[in-house]
């Protein structure tokens, strides 16, 4: 994975066919993502409860580009270790999800992975300061994690502009997730985000038999996030 700021749109598998992953995710990737966003969720952190390392694993042959992995679990550290083995280039990991995230960071990145920090939507963005050199991502959450299809927090523009700041010549990516719509992209990238991903408004109207849709909403929220950047 090399670095650049150029706009990456990784649709969450959240909003795919359950029963048909392997398909879905070659459609995306057909109609034209770039990363794949798996969204694990322990019914503790998070009140849903998605996919646990064999699925991950399952699913990976599949993915030819990035398999973008964001854990919603508490506590982390003891899993980090089973979502690098079942073949995770980045694994994110909340900042609210334990008294150790600074650990947490230096284990992800000693698993020979990307490491991702999450920020809720009520975290500042100050609290990231001291953990700046050791993440390659930083995850602003636009939605109460959870679930998909939630409307987008417009404070958290604000939040984007300050980490954009905070990172200078860092290769940090800055990652949006939570509501992304046409509507809503271009106002984080205008305020410095570069991977976006998006769930419900990748995979509506679409489906395996029918994929068409899915390249026309991934390429309405390249173009505009593209325009503002
Ligand atoms: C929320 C998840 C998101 C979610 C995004 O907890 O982390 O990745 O699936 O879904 P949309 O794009 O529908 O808001
Ligand atoms: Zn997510």
């Amino acid at each position: 994975m090399s670095f650049d700021r150029s706009i990456k749109i990784a649709p969450s598998i959240l909003s795919a066919d359950f029963a048909n992953f392997g398909q879905e995710i070659q459609a995306i990737e057909a109609e034209g993502c770039d990363w794949v966003h798996v969204d694990v969720m322990d019914g503790h952190f998070v009140p849903n409860l998605t996919f646990g390392p064999p699925l991950v694993k399952a699913i990976r042959p599949h993915i030819k580009t990035v398999m973008d992995v964001h854990l919603m679990i508490s506590p982390v550290d003891q899993y980090l270790e089973a979502y690098a083995e079942a073949g995770a280039d980045v694994i994110t990991s909340h900042l609210e999800a334990g008294p150790h995230v600074h650990r947490t960071m230096q284990a992800t990145r000693a698993l020979g992975v990307k490491a991702g920090l999450a920020l809720n939507p009520a975290t500042r963005a100050e609290e990231a300061e001291y953990l700046l050199d050791m993440v390659d991502l930083i995850c602003v959450m636009t939605v109460n994690p959870g679930f998909g299809g939630q409307k987008f927090i417009h404070s958290q523009i604000d939040k984007v502009k300050k980490l954009r700041a905070m990172i200078g010549d860092r290769p940090i990516h800055i990652e949006i997730d939570g509501g992304m719509t046409p509507e809503t992209a271009p106002l984080m990238t205008a305020a410095g985000a570069d991977v976006l991903v998006a769930g419900s408004a990748v995979f509506k109207g679409g489906s395996v038999q029918d994929p068409a849709p899915y390249g026309e909403n991934i390429r309405a929220i390249r173009a505009a996030a593209t325009a503002a950047q």
